[in-house]
């Protein structure tokens, strides 16, 4: 055992994250609506990271662990159809866990993880950044609805983008297109995505998924108007809205509710919103796919399917897309 301590680069952390203000005028619009709905992305205070993280342990979500067994499995040769030395971007990389999967295979020259939810983030860096000493992070609080500009000083080369997890099922169709096509101008030309995508499959095991039987989901999802509380502010009850979530199988997409279970009003940022007995707000699709529908998905935004792993059950696949151009 050597004295000398390990040299560690402190890791790069920036916050492009935005103003308060501005989440402010985008949430109380959607809760005046005729079907009021909140962004998922106010799932994701550090509460909320940590309820999510708890989710991916329970038996009946099978999205997190089959997805780790795929990127295990897989690792090698998805490190042989990248290349090694490129510039590894993740939008929404919450805990860092699944990119530890990859990283000794694919060897990128640096590792930028970006998330709204900032000391969870900074947390998940440090942790990361003691197990890997050579890889140089650069952490990004941003909100990457909106693909945010690079920090300077990254290395060259060649940009993969990996956005596991099924996070792009959080968007429609139409705003899963408009997503793919900015990380496409991201990642450049020469550039690859590593995706997961869950896949359809029978109803049962996916109104499971949502509704597990510890409530973790249900805490999840009530957390959001906690978030609210706090950053509105506002006085959500959250008690008083009860969690709904299904299959939606003619639109391939899990839906998820907070029901109201009185009548009640909410006082939000001085504003005061009426909820009937059973008014829902709408606080999440997540979207399932099927090769085809997710080969032409990326098609819209110019890219390509290189290739597609997937588990022994075809429950969950992680694409590798690459753009089309000379
Ligand atoms: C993080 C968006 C992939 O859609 O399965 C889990 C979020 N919501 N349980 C998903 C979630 C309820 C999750 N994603």
């Amino acid at each position: 055992m050597s004295n000398s301590p390990q040299k560690q680069a402190p890791f790069q952390y920036q916050d492009l994250g935005p103003a308060n203000s501005n989440s402010r005028a985008e949430i109380l619009a959607g809760l005046r609506e005729e079907r009021k709905r909140i962004s998922p992305k106010y799932f994701y205070d550090d509460t909320g990271s940590a309820l999510f993280e708890e989710i991916t342990r329970q038996p009946e979500y099978y999205p997190t662990r089959t997805e780790r067994h795929i990127l295990t499995e897989h690792a090698m040769d998805m490190a042989a159809a990248i290349g090694t030395g490129t510039v590894l971007m993740e939008p929404g990389a919450g805990s860092c866990e699944k990119v530890r999967l990859l990283l000794d295979a694919l060897k990128p020259t640096a590792y930028v993880p970006m998330d709204i939810a900032g000391e969870f983030l900074q947390r998940s860096a440090a942790r990361l950044q003691s197990d890997f000493p050579w890889l140089h992070i650069a952490a990004l609080r941003a909100d990457f609805a909106v693909m945010p500009s690079l920090p300077q000083g990254l290395p060259a080369g060649p940009r993969t983008l990996f956005y596991p997890g099924s996070t792009l099922g959080n968007f429609s169709p139409l705003q899963a297109t408009s997503f793919l096509r900015h990380a496409r101008r991201l990642v450049g030309d020469g550039g690859a995505m590593l995706i997961g995508v869950d896949l359809h499959k029978d109803s049962a095991i996916l109104n499971r998924a949502y509704n597990d039987s510890a409530g973790v989901t249900a805490r999840f999802n009530r957390n959001a108007l906690h978030h609210l509380n706090r950053i509105l502010p506002a006085d959500f009850q959250p008690l008083q809205f009860r969690h709904v979530a299904f299959y939606n199988g003619d639109r391939h997409r899990i839906e998820m509710y907070l029901e109201s279970q009185i009548e009640q009003t909410v006082t939000a940022a001085g504003e005061v919103i009426y909820f009937s007995p059973g008014e829902k707000i709408h606080t999440e699709i997540s979207c399932k796919y099927s090769q085809e529908s997710f080969t032409s998905l990326a098609a819209a935004a110019d890219l390509n399917v290189q290739n597609c792993w997937q588990d022994a059950d075809n429950l969950f696949a992680v694409f590798l897309l690459t753009s089309d151009s000379p």
